[in-house]
């Protein structure tokens, strides 16, 4: 349907536009080339739909200010490190009281923060005993880690096209013909990860049962819906699948809500009413301070205390100096107290609607044969129809030209998506006008493009 031939002209012309627009933006990059490994604070900011990336200059709400002074609505929110939006005030008070009245962000001692946002944890998603991080990454790697102590097999299991954050047993997908391969340039591997880990398609319970068979998994590690390889939703029963398969063979399920709590304020694990042994989350829930945690049930955490010889307080292997930081742990009760609240969801959610809605019908109008998926406040569209049902499928469908265009299409234009996604994420402080916004600009490089 894609005259290729003009997507790379109009791809051409926006990257043209995009360069001419954004002189400082180039500047700082070009400068910060000789500093910086690959020119940027971290390689992935290379990732970037037209050549170098934008400067931030300030960021409030749901609106995003370059270097060069354009004012963008931003759908991106740092890939949902900032679903609350950019510096909710509720949160700013809180770090500003914590770190600058009060005092003290890294000292050693707990403040009394800390459990109250993991009452609050434990009441959204279930599981009543919570340990800090100040990533996603570090949530996942500290509860893989107790859950092969615990249940003594050496084995992760995850889903193709997954991500859970740069952990070393989750780099790996099923291959063409089935098998199970190391992850497509996965750097550094210290062993093949199919020496440690096991990978089965999503929505697929025959094969994940074909693996847990092997008796040698500590845990599936999952998101309830995938989101890193487009929003990937479980069919009717796959979850129910899941928890029986699991607890038949002797595995935890560990649910990894770092983007899934798009769904609501307990995430899928709340919404779908999902029982798992462990939830880990990083991201959102520290309103952009870096905070992440894992919650274990309480049959987990009475496994974990009845174990001898674990060293959980010194160089165990879980933990990090700054986890758990009186900062960050402010940063969380102000944001789940007053920012992602009950209600806050309501209104992303049907704002996420009103997105879903609006880009259908330009699919429907030019009888594209794409999709668009919704996730509570997230939305996602993927140039493929009917919208795929695992990470395979969604992988197969990637078309990174298509991508690029629109990305800076609409960047162009005022909007921002998630560089490593077509992903548009609702903050409590985005409007209607700026769905609306999105609509208008992604309709017209849809018509540059077809018509
Ligand atoms: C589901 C999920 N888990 C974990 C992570 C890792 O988060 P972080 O990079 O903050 O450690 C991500 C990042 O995108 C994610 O999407």
């Amino acid at each position: 349907m894609i005259d290729r031939t003009r997507l790379a002209r109009l791809l051409d012309r926006e990257r043209d536009a995009f360069r001419g627009r954004n002189p400082r933006s180039a500047a700082a990059y070009e400068q910060a080339r000789g500093h910086l490994f690959g020119g940027v604070p971290m390689t992935w900011m290379n990732k970037t739909a037209a050549g170098f990336p934008l400067y931030l200059a300030e960021a409030r709400g749901a609106r995003v200010t370059d270097l060069d002074g354009h004012e963008y609505v931003d759908l991106c929110l740092g890939d949902t490190g900032a679903m609350a939006g950019h510096s909710p005030q509720a949160t700013v008070d809180a770090v500003a009281d914590r770190f600058g009245r009060r005092g003290g962000a890294t000292v050693m001692m707990p403040t009394e923060d800390a459990a109250w946002v993991g009452a609050e944890l434990g009441r959204r998603f279930g599981v009543p005993y919570w340990s800090f991080s100040l990533t996603a990454t570090d949530a996942n790697r500290w509860a893989i880690r107790l859950a092969r102590a615990i249940t003594g097999k050496p084995k992760i299991l995850v889903n193709s096209y997954c991500y859970h954050g740069s952990v070393d047993e989750v780099l790996l997908v099923v291959g063409p013909d089935g098998e199970q391969v190391s992850r497509e340039g996965n750097v550094g591997a210290p062993v093949d990860p199919t020496v440690t880990s096991r990978v089965v398609e999503f929505n697929d319970l025959p094969s994940l049962e074909r693996e847990l068979a092997h008796g040698d998994v500590a845990a599936v590690l999952m998101e309830p819906a995938l989101t890193n390889i487009g929003i990937v939703l479980p069919e009717p029963g796959y979850l129910e699948g899941v928890r029986d398969l699991t607890r038949r063979y002797g595995s935890l399920l560990i649910n990894d809500e770092t983007h899934t709590f798009s769904a609501g304020p307990g995430g899928c694990t709340k919404a779908w009413d999902l029982h798992p042994d462990i939830v880990t989350i990083g991201k959102a829930i520290g309103g952009g301070i870096p905070s992440g945690g894992y919650g274990l049930s309480a049959e987990v955490a009475a496994r974990v205390e009845a174990m001898d010889g674990l060293d959980l307080v010194d160089m165990g292997g879980v933990g990090g100096t700054l986890a758990g930081n009186a900062l960050s742990v402010a940063a969380m009760r102000a944001t789940l107290e007053h920012v992602l609240t009950d209600d806050a969801f309501a209104a992303m959610t049907e704002l996420a609607t009103r997105f879903t809605k609006g880009v259908q019908e330009v699919i429907d109008a030019h009888r594209l044969p794409w999709s668009v998926t919704q996730l509570g406040a997230r939305a996602e569209y993927r140039f493929t129809s009917p919208a795929p049902r695992n990470g395979g499928e969604s992988n197969a469908a990637g078309d990174p030209d298509l991508d690029d265009y629109l990305h800076v299409y609409l960047a162009n234009r005022g909007v921002l998506l998630t560089p490593f996604h077509n992903m548009a994420l609702m903050s409590p402080a985005t409007t209607e006008a700026d769905v609306d916004l999105h609509h208008e600009v992604f309709a017209a490089a849809v018509a540059d493009l077809v018509s």
